[in-house]
């Protein structure tokens, strides 16, 4: 690889600006445009998508239980920047470029959910089957948290979020307010993507796979790039002063999984999972993310003066096991007076398995199409099929995902967050033969850096993977999927209608 490291400085998104207020809450207009962007500075520029033309999007900042309104546009033009398999459910009739924002993590009401088909084209001239408002309406009651959202267009979600559609959604809880956590200057978000290029600096997304699908384009199974973006920059450096910093790390990527390390193993404190703090700090020294997910953490520079410190990957040891690096160059502006607290939070909510509602089980497996290629499936059951998860509001649900595949799948709940209770080795040969669950061995409980609120678990193979939560508000038809993009648009998603109780 020629591509240098370490050249360009990380990037800080934009914070978006409200238009105007209406009925007394902040209207935000967000633009989908296709612009030239510079990954590096020795790159010719890439065409890509992004909102308000920038990759990432504009950070929208809220506090907590602040309602705020966002007209998303779409002023892209009529064709693809990147190959679309028509032989994929909805791709064959709609137009080509579609577009649908979801906000992932948030507690919203359906039709602001950003449904993958409540879809629109350019100026809204089309739209689809469940597409009900110009402009969604978000309310922010919910814990703070790091938020994101994305494209989420049926069928063509991959090519969308790998064109650029991607940004970040902060809501700031007034809870944070009596913790001295690094704020400012000294709180950056890190949007993590692998990409690749053509030589000349346009994005690379294969048009099948290996061996090629007797269709073409033909969707593939995963996605890997050969370079590493972090909020737009391949392999940036940022320069700190020698003291506290809180990174909100999100995992944007289509298929890739990461598990990062600091420096060789320097140690710092997650503070949060996807859906806002957690009760206490943890200390880590490696720290996996699976597509969709986010972790917080805290790194204290303070020890490090002088050094650069390389943000690794530890699953490959190659180009892509190198993130980024944090050069601790910058003197000191003042005394830090940020602190890790010990104690964040305390935990309102308590969700039992004892007491649950209803218990769900979830099969994660794949049949074949009459391509020969993977359809990937949950519960043996594709997009199409009838709606079968309905959870009544005011309810405790336990899903239990059972993976008999030899991949782990990142599974994503819309609406709500939720707790991991564990996960449970199982005969997978047992169950194959007869349905039947045979446990192997005792639960495990979820690993330390996911004993938070989670909206996206890792479901193991060869695992029942269980998560609980409650349905409180917003009934309505929503989705859950495996984030792996390139699985969720062929076929790995499923609708998800939650009913007020008869
Ligand atoms: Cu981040 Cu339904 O997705």
């Amino acid at each position: 690889d020629t591509i240098p490291k370490f050249m360009d400085e990380l990037p800080i998104p934009s914070i978006a600006r409200p238009r105007a207020v209406i009925k007394g809450s902040p209207y935000y207009e967000i633009v989908m445009k296709q612009v030239q962007h510079r990954y590096h500075q020795l790159f010719p520029t890439t065409t890509i998508w992004g909102y308000d033309g920038l990759h990432p999007g504009p950070t929208i900042k809220v506090r907590k239980n602040e309602k705020i309104y966002v007209r998303w546009k779409n002023k892209l033009p009529r064709k693809h920047l990147l190959p679309i398999d028509r032989t994929l459910h909805e791709s064959a009739g709609p137009p080509d470029v579609r577009t649908v924002v979801h906000l992932h993590g948030a507690n919203v009401a359906w039709e602001s959910d950003g449904h993958p088909e409540a879809w629109f084209t350019r100026d809204f001239a089309e739209t689809g089957g469940t597409f009900s408002r110009k402009v969604y309406e978000y309310t922010n009651r919910q814990m703070g948290a790091t938020l994101w959202y994305h494209d989420h267009a049926i069928g063509i979600t991959r090519l969308n979020v790998y064109a650029g559609l991607s940004g970040f959604y902060l809501i700031e809880d007034p809870v944070e307010k009596h913790l001295k956590l690094p704020k400012g200057i000294y709180d950056i978000p890190l949007l993590i993507q692998d990409r690749s290029f053509h030589s000349d600096g346009s994005l690379f997304y294969p048009e099948n796979s290996e061996p090629p699908a007797p269709v073409n384009p033909s969707v593939q199974p995963f996605f890997t790039g050969n370079t590493i973006a972090v909020n737009g920059k391949l392999w940036p450096k940022l320069t700190v002063e020698p003291r506290k910093y809180r990174f909100r790390i999100l995992n944007a990527s289509n298929t890739t999984a990461y598990t990062l390390r600091l420096g060789d193993g320097r140690t710092f404190y997650q503070i949060a999972t996807d859906g806002g703090l957690l009760e206490e700090p943890v200390e880590l020294t490696v720290l996996p993310l699976e597509p969709a997910e986010r972790s917080e953490v805290i790194i204290d520079f303070s020890q490090h003066k002088g050094k650069k410190l390389i943000l690794q990957n530890t699953n490959d040891d190659g180009n892509m096991g190198v993130i980024m690096r944090f050069d601790v160059k910058l003197p000191l502006k003042e005394k830090d007076f940020s602190e890790i607290p010990n104690k964040l939070i305390t935990e309102e909510q308590l969700l039992d398995e004892k007491q649950a509602d209803k218990t769900r089980l979830l099969k994660l497996d794949a049949i074949e199409d009459e391509y020969q290629r993977p359809v990937l499936l949950l519960d043996d059951r594709m997009w199409h099929d009838p709606v079968t998860e309905k959870p009544v509001i005011g309810h405790t649900e336990v899903w239990k995902f059972i993976n008999v595949m030899n991949f782990p799948h990142p599974i994503h709940i819309h609406l709500i967050q939720f707790k991991i209770l564990h996960r449970t080795p199982f005969d997978l040969e047992r169950f194959q033969q007869d349905g039947h669950i045979q446990y192997t061995g005792p639960p495990v409980p979820p690993e330390i850096h996911e004993r938070g609120w989670k909206d996206t678990v890792k479901a193991e193979p060869g695992m029942v993977t269980s998560v609980i939560m409650q349905f409180s508000e917003n009934p309505g038809e929503y989705v859950w999927h495996c984030h792996i993009l390139e699985h969720e648009d062929y076929d790995m998603m499923r609708p998800m209608r939650v009913v007020q109780e008869e």
